[in-house]
């Protein structure tokens, strides 16, 4: 692994474009790299991350540079996008285990703190009512003042688990989610069982922070990706939101980016 690509930070503003395309082989290293910046300019960065496909070589890229300590999240404070629900504690297909595994249990110096989503009932039964309530309050709480947000993007258009329906004003909370999304979970993140549904950070809260990076790879996003940059803002399509946010970046593989009308000027 040659490491991150770390770009000069003096020429920060101008070399980062609204839509960064990129070759798939430095994909993940040229993100990886923006974040070491954003890290050594706030090490203390508060920083919401998503788990998925996506993002897991950008991990594994910071990783390898925490190691060869070129990189450093002590100090910083990373808090979960969303989680399933009806999933039980240490599947692999949740999404706080496969932060975990992916990139805060693999760190040499850890970080400052891991806020997820508090899911699990002292009996193991799923949460209802207050103690649901509760746990969402309580995310919801510690991404008050958010520096960084990465974020996927669904097949359908979804951003956490914001899915088709979701507004601008989507608070935190509680979601049913599309049976598109449930099967995901057991088919491509490995669930042992099928979610009941999902939290996730509200669009709110999202928007809210200081600066949102959507992270897209693959031809299989690109016609997703193109709703999103280029269709109507709707909520048939929730990461089309995302283009009112007055600091956001768009990471795209040339293959996701292959039906963008004009790469580079999103
Ligand atoms: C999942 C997650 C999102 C994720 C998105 C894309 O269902 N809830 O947080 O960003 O879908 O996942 P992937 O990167 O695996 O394609």
């Amino acid at each position: 692994m040659a490491g991150p690509t770390r770009p000069a930070v003096a020429a920060e503003e101008s070399a980062i474009a609204r839509l960064e395309v990129l070759p798939a082989s430095e994909w993940a290293r040229t993100v990886a790299g923006w974040l070491i910046v954003r890290l050594e300019q706030r090490p203390d960065l508060r920083v919401c991350l998503p788990t998925g496909d996506t993002p897991s070589p950008v991990y594994a890229e910071l990783v390898a540079a925490e190691w060869m300590e070129n990189a450093s999240l002590a100090g910083a404070t990373v808090v979960l996008l969303d989680e399933w629900l009806g999933l039980a504690p240490g599947d692999p297909g949740r999404s706080d285990v496969r932060l975990e595994d992916d990139l805060v249990g693999q760190l040499q110096g850890g970080v400052r703190r891991f806020a997820r989503f508090a899911v699990d009932g002292p009996d193991g039964a799923p949460l209802a009512g207050a103690a649901l309530a509760a746990a969402v309050a309580a995310q919801d709480a510690e991404a008050e003042h958010l520096d960084l947000v990465l974020v996927g993007i669904g097949g359908n258009g979804h951003v956490g688990f914001n899915e088709p329906g979701s507004t601008p004003s989507s608070p935190t909370r509680a979601v049913e989610l599309e049976p598109t999304t449930l099967e995901g979970a057991v088919a491509r993140y490995g669930a042992a069982a099928r979610p009941t549904g999902g939290l996730t950070l509200g669009l709110d809260r999202i928007l809210a922070a200081g600066e949102v990076w959507l992270l897209v790879t693959g031809e299989h996003k690109a016609a997703i990706l193109r709703e999103a940059l280029e269709g109507p803002e709707t909520s048939a399509c929730p990461a089309s939101f995302l283009r009112r946010h007055p600091r956001l970046t768009v990471f795209a593989d040339a293959p996701a980016a292959r039906l963008l009308a004009a790469p580079g000027q999103a």
